[in-house]
């Protein structure tokens, strides 16, 4: 087998010495790796670079497309950047990939036999962080979800699964309420999920699923899912099994793949030899299953977790009683367990032995036929609670080919121009209003959208933003009235 290249960081802290411990395991197993050394880190922020990549490093990355990190030191204020934040967005890392399995025996946790792997979006979503303060009372993000996004994303998962012998991939969507982003995030899971037929489905509403998770975590699989509803549910799952300190985790990215441990550099024990490198060892396990090296990954997984069952622990984990070994010891019984099985807990699979497939992203949007420009939302900041003079008014602005067709507060309709003179329920409490206009005849266009900003300014109103209300292929791409 021709040998990987890999860009590897030593890290700072207990990194090198992590770092070195599982270059020996790696070593001994076989892994068919070359590796790259560079700096990122402490060292690097300390020579002036914000980001803590050296030029070197940038190089050897964009050759390899696979970089080993141990974890980094990232000094304290004055600006410096994170590593991870710099390649997620330079290599576009679009999923966050975390196992979540629990070590039964041996280390505390309120359930047995979770092993389960979360496949989080990484670039859209309300984690995207865009948002907009636009009238004194209220302010909104934008939850942005692509098809191009959520194909790779799914896909990748599917294919994560197919490597790894895994039987089933669970989504988590709240397609219920948010019918349009999650809506597609589904449909495109069950599109994508057809082409596995070898692989289990599961659709879940994320709330539930949530709960499911925290009362019975063994039942689920590989987890797929969007970049908020994914934040929460890793926090979740580690906490239910309670072996944050021994995860690996990766960034999977169509310019390159990252591995490193859940944990950072641990200032407090670094340059002692006793830290832990299973967090480390674990992420190499991620690694070699990436690149196509399952025998070798499931075979240093398992020594791992042999050497784990069989009491041989380092400090932080060692039972009263008992004497710890130093990293380098811990290091050399997981040596000399290569090619054995754990008895008790799951052991890992070998997979299918090819590399994870990375989806390209593919413009799939070609097979929308139609795209109708049917009414516009106009926001208005209005910080009078009496829709119906609201309503009244925008009622005039109104044109033969754009009507008003409800005014709406938080979602909820507040003013209705069929019926003028009906009170809503509820008190605006807000002063952000959607007004809506639709097309009695179907489509409009952008000048009469100019027109109704144009009469809503001469009334004396003022828009802050709009929102077109279009169709594709005759489906609604907008929630509210208008869109049954
Ligand atoms: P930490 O994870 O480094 O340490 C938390 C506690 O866990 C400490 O008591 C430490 O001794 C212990 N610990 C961590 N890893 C261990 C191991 N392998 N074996 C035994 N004990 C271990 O988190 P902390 O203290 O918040 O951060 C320290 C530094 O690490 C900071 O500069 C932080 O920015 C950085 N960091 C880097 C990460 C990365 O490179 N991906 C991730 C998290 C933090
Ligand atoms: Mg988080």
């Amino acid at each position: 087998m021709a040998k990987v290249p890999v860009t590897v960081a030593r890290g700072d802290g207990i990194g090198p010495e992590i770092m070195d411990a599982t270059l020996h395991i790696l070593k001994a197993a076989g892994a068919e790796l070359e590796y790259d050394f560079v700096n990122l880190g402490e060292k690097v922020f300390k020579s002036g670079i914000m980001n803590g990549i050296e030029p070197a490093a940038w190089e050897s990355i964009r050759r390899t497309r696979l970089l080993f990190k141990a974890p980094i030191t990232t000094p304290q204020g004055g600006g410096y950047k994170s590593v991870n934040v710099t390649m997620r967005k330079a290599f576009g890392q679009f999923a966050n990939v975390r196992p979540v399995r629990t070590f039964d025996g041996f280390v505390h946790s309120k359930h047995a036999n979770v092993d389960m792997v979360i496949v989080r979006e990484n670039e859209e979503s309300l984690y995207a962080g865009i948002e907009y303060r636009q009238t004194r009372d209220t302010c909104h993000a934008v939850k942005l979800i692509s098809r191009t996004g959520t194909e790779l994303i799914v896909r990748y998962a599917f294919e994560y699964a197919r490597a790894n012998g895994r039987k089933k991939v669970t989504c988590l969507i709240k397609d219920n309420i948010m019918k349009v982003t999650d809506g597609l995030f589904h449909q495109v899971f069950q599109l994508i999920g057809a082409e596995y037929p070898d692989i289990q489905k599961d659709s879940l509403i994320v709330d539930i699923g949530m709960a499911r998770i925290a009362d019975t975590p063994e039942k689920f699989d590989v987890i797929v899912t969007e970049n908020l509803y994914g934040d929460i549910v890793s926090d979740i799952a580690s906490q239910v099994a309670g072996s944050v300190g021994l995860a690996g985790s990766m960034n999977i990215g169509t310019g390159c793949a990252m591995f490193e441990a859940v944990h950072g550099s641990a200032p407090d024990i670094s340059g002692k030899g006793i830290a832990n490198p299973s967090g480390l060892i674990n992420a190499a396990v991620l690694m070699l299953y990436h690149i196509g090296q399952g025998e070798c990954a499931a075979k240093i997984g398992n020594a791992l977790l042999y050497t784990l069952e069989s009491g041989q622990h380092t400090a932080d984990i060692v039972k009263k009683g008992e004497k710890a070994l130093s990293t380098m010891e811990f290091a050399e019984a997981v040596v000399k367990n290569l090619g054995k099985s754990p008895k008790n807990l799951t052991p890992f699979a070998s997979g299918s032995g090819k590399p994870v497939k990375l989806p390209r992203a593919e413009d799939t949007t070609q097979s929308v036929r139609t795209k109708r420009l049917t009414g516009v939302d106009v926001f208005i900041d209005f910080d009078d609670a009496d829709a119906a003079d609201l309503g009244k008014r925008l009622n005039q602005c109104g044109l033969s080919s754009l009507m008003l067709q409800s005014v709406s507060s938080r979602g909820m309709e507040m003013f209705n121009p069929k019926k003028p003179d009906v009170k809503p329920d509820v008190d605006a409490v807000t002063d952000l209003w959607a007004c809506r206009f639709m097309g009695p005849e179907g489509d409009i266009t952008n000048a009469d959208i100019r027109a109704i900003l144009h009469n809503i300014e001469a009334a004396g109103l003022e828009w802050v933003k709009i929102e077109n209300l279009y169709t594709f292929d005759h489906v609604a791409g907008f929630s509210g009235k208008g869109a049954e």
